[in-house]
């Protein structure tokens, strides 16, 4: 996230002496990526942000449907998988209710259906890139409030203390990836100062930050991390590459009174993503959103189809060498795989080594056909994918043999 951004209240100089009105100095916490070496804020807090009262470690799922790689089970035989998450159970909260479908060494792909607000967490492990299906939810975190809907793609940068807290009555659907690493725009979207250029289909208009810092004006503890209090102190989940660990901490994490920096959660509406199409097909780079180590992530958006006289809009078959390609179909009509079994919330595994295509007769069916209503989200990843307890109890084990 290269964008500079100042919120709240901060001294002139950094590193230099600032106090509160009542003359106390602010605990200054400044957090970089890539070894200080890439983005970074710094954030002023009214008491250290390192008092730790207690740490112990915490059992990281482990049932049928928890988050426990241990669960992982390779994609042998090697076939295309479409699992039905609307069919695992709705409740729970986005972080511990996150149930692991599919993972790498580079990344995990979770969904959750969550109801009730989530403790304070952080992943010290990467960035967490969420999309939210169906319903809101509010993103509380160090550096202030986020309110995010359904379409909005939301970047949590390694290392933030947050929560979320549902504000609709449905249930937040949410795919979560879980990078072991930094997500952003691809480098070719950007210019060398890190401006968005011309031909991005984003720009920095449609990207939405935090604009007012949860201790601002707020009594000590003050900050929306306060009603996380257990009265003992403030209990943070960290995740880390080994675990999961639960500390405990004297002081709320989110009593900042002002930040500044170029690294802070945000969020973008898959519906700002401006399709870039042409005469024929035009293939999934043009849809890509974001980057990660060794993944991307693709936004299939409702836009007009190829516009050649002889076109053919519906996708062609294809082997998609070096890559595991997940595809999470959001809303509209999934013409390209009709009679499939596809519907809103399912997720297509199509694995590297394994040919695929549209459904059988669908490609007559798109002759002709101007435009398309598909929302979905694509993954592709450069290693291959395992599958977790929770893909398994909703695959559909028909899938495979729908080409046939
Ligand atoms: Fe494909």
């Amino acid at each position: 996230m290269p964008h500079y951004r100042r919120v709240g209240d901060v001294p002139p100089k950094r590193h230099t002496q600032f106090r509160s009105p009542d003359g106390e100095l602010y605990a200054e916490e400044l957090m970089g990526s890539d070894g200080f070496s890439s983005a970074s804020s710094l954030l002023y807090h009214r008491r250290p942000p390192t008092a730790l009262l207690a740490a112990e470690a915490v059992e990281d799922g482990g049932d049928d449907d928890g988050g426990d790689d241990a669960d992982l089970a390779p994609n042998v035989p090697l076939l295309p998988h479409h699992l039905r998450t609307t069919e695992l159970p709705a409740g729970g909260d986005m972080v511990t209710g996150r149930r692991l479908l599919l993972a790498n060494d580079d990344v995990r792909l979770l969904v959750a259906q969550a109801t009730e607000p989530s403790g304070l967490y952080r992943d010290a492990a990467g960035d967490e890139l969420v999309y939210l299906r169906t319903g809101s939810a509010r993103l509380d975190s160090s550096f202030g409030a986020l309110d995010c809907a359904a379409g909005d793609y939301v970047v949590v940068p390694t290392g933030t203390t947050h929560r979320w807290v549902p504000t609709s009555d449905q249930p937040v659907a949410a795919l979560v990836v879980e990078a072991r690493g930094h997500v952003g725009p691809p480098d070719r979207y950007l210019s060398p100062g890190g401006q968005f250029l011309e031909h991005s289909p984003y720009c920095e208009r449609d990207l939405h930050a935090p604009g007012t810092p949860p201790g601002a004006g707020v009594a000590a503890p003050g900050g929306p991390g306060a009603e996380a209090s257990n009265g003992d102190g403030f209990d943070v989940l960290v995740r880390q590459r080994s675990g999961v660990t639960r500390y405990r901490y004297a002081h709320d994490p989110f009593d900042v009174v002002g930040w500044d920096g170029c690294l802070y959660p945000y969020r973008l509406s898959i519906h700002d993503f401006e399709p870039l199409t042409g005469r024929v097909h035009q293939p999934p780079p043009v849809h890509q959103t974001f980057a990660g180590p060794r993944f991307v992530v693709c936004s299939f958006v409702p836009r007009k189809l190829d516009y050649h006289p002889l076109a053919v809009p519906a996708p062609y078959n294809h082997a998609n060498v070096d890559s595991d390609e997940v595809l999470y179909y959001c809303d509209g009509d999934f013409t390209s795989r009709k009679g499939a079994g596809i519907a809103a919330g399912s997720i297509s595994l199509h694995p590297g080594g394994f040919t695929h295509g549209p459904q059988p007769g669908s490609v007559e069916a798109s002759l002709g056909r101007d435009s398309t209503d598909e929302l979905a989200v694509m993954i592709d990843t450069f290693a291959p994918l395992s599958l977790g307890a929770a893909a398994r109890a909703c695959d559909d084990p028909d899938y495979p043999w729908t080409w046939a």
